[in-house]
C-alpha cells in the first residue's frame, strides 16, 4: 500500500444496504417479468396451435371424420420429415400444415362429398378441385406455417411422375412438404376402416406403398417411410389410444434412418 495514498472512504452503510436492496428488488421484478413474458407465449403458441388444429378439424367433421386422421397425419408427417434430415422448426410446422391438407373440400357440395358409390366425371372434376380451394383459403400469406399449409393443400394429390392433379407437376417441382404429406396420408387412408373395405394389415400397407414408390410418390420418402415403418405404425397406435399426439412430437430412433 502507497503510505502517501490516504485510505478511501468505504460508503456510508445504510447508502449501501439501500443500493442492495434495490438491486434485489430489480432482480425480482425482471424474473417476474421474464416469467410473465413466458408465460404470454405459451399462451399465444398454445391458442395458434389449438386454432390451426381447429380450423383442420372443420375440414374433416364435414367430411365425417372424427378428427383422429389429421392428428395422425401431422404427427407422422414430423416424423417422417424428421428422418429425413428437416430442420426441427420445419418438422413443427409440418406438424400443424399437413392437418389442413384437406381444408378445401369445405367448398365441395355434400351431394358430392358424401355421395356414396362412384362420383361421375363431372363430379370427380369438382372434388379435384379441393386442392386450389384450400390454396385460396390458406394462401398470400406471410405466415410460414400457414404458407407451408398452403402448399400442402395444393399438392398433396401431385404424383411424382406427373400424372396427379391440380397442375400436373413432377418430381422436386412437387413441394417436398406436399410429398411428404402424399404418403404419409396414403399410408393413413390403406389402414383405416372404409364404408366400402375394411382397414389393410401393415403387411398389405407396405407392398401398396412399395408399389407406388417412383410412380405415385417420390421414392426417398417412401425409402424412409418404409425403413420406418414399424415406428410410424407405433406412433400411429399411440395416438389411436389416446396415448399421442401433437403436445409430444415422436423422435426417431437410430434405426429408422434410412441409408
Ligand atoms: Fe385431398
Ligand atoms: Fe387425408
Amino acid at each position: 500500500m502507497n503510505p502517501d495514498r490516504p485510505t478511501p472512504t468505504p460508503p456510508a452503510p445504510a447508502h449501501n444496504d439501500l443500493d442492495q436492496r434495490q438491486l434485489v428488488r430489480l432482480l425480482q421484478d425482471f424474473h417476474q417479468l421474464r416469467r410473465q413474458r413466458e408465460q404470454a407465449y405459451e399462451a399465444l403458441a398454445r391458442a395458434h396451435h389449438v386454432t390451426l388444429s381447429k380450423l383442420a378439424l372443420a375440414a374433416e367433421y364435414k367430411d365425417g371424420d372424427t378428427g383422429i386422421h389429421i392428428v395422425r397425419i401431422g404427427a407422422l408427417s414430423a416424423y417422417l420429415a424428421r428422418l429425413l434430415g428437416k430442420p426441427e422448426a420445419w418438422c413443427r410446422d409440418i406438424e400443424l400444415a399437413a392437418p389442413m391438407h384437406d381444408i378445401g373440400k369445405i367448398g365441395i357440395p355434400d351431394s358430392i362429398l358424401k355421395k356414396p358409390g362412384g362420383l361421375t366425371a363431372q363430379e370427380r372434376e369438382i372434388m379435384q378441385t379441393h386442392p386450389l380451394i384450400g390454396a385460396q383459403i390458406l394462401g398470400n400469406t406471410d405466415v410460414p406455417v400457414l404458407a407451408m399449409a398452403a402448399e400442402i393443400a395444393l399438392g398433396h394429390h401431385e404424383r411424382w411422375d406427373g400424372t396427379g392433379y391440380p397442375r400436373g407437376l413432377a418430381g422436386d417441382a412437387i413441394p417436398e412438404s406436399a410429398r411428404i404429406v402424399a404418403v404419409i396420408d396414403f399410408i393413413d387412408a390403406l389402414t383405416m376402416d372404409r364404408c366400402y373395405r375394411k382397414a389393410l394389415s401393415d403387411a398389405e400397407t407396405l407392398t401398396m406403398v412399395q408399389a407406388t414408390r417412383g410412380s405415385h410418390f417420390d421414392p426417398a420418402i417412401v425409402d424412409a417411410a418404409v425403413a420406418a415403418f414399424p415406428r410410424l405404425a407405433a406412433l400411429r397406435d399411440a395416438i389411436n389410444r389416446g396415448e399421442a399426439g401433437t403436445q409430444h412430437p415422436a423422435r426417431p430412433q437410430a434405426g429408422d434412418l434410412p441409408h
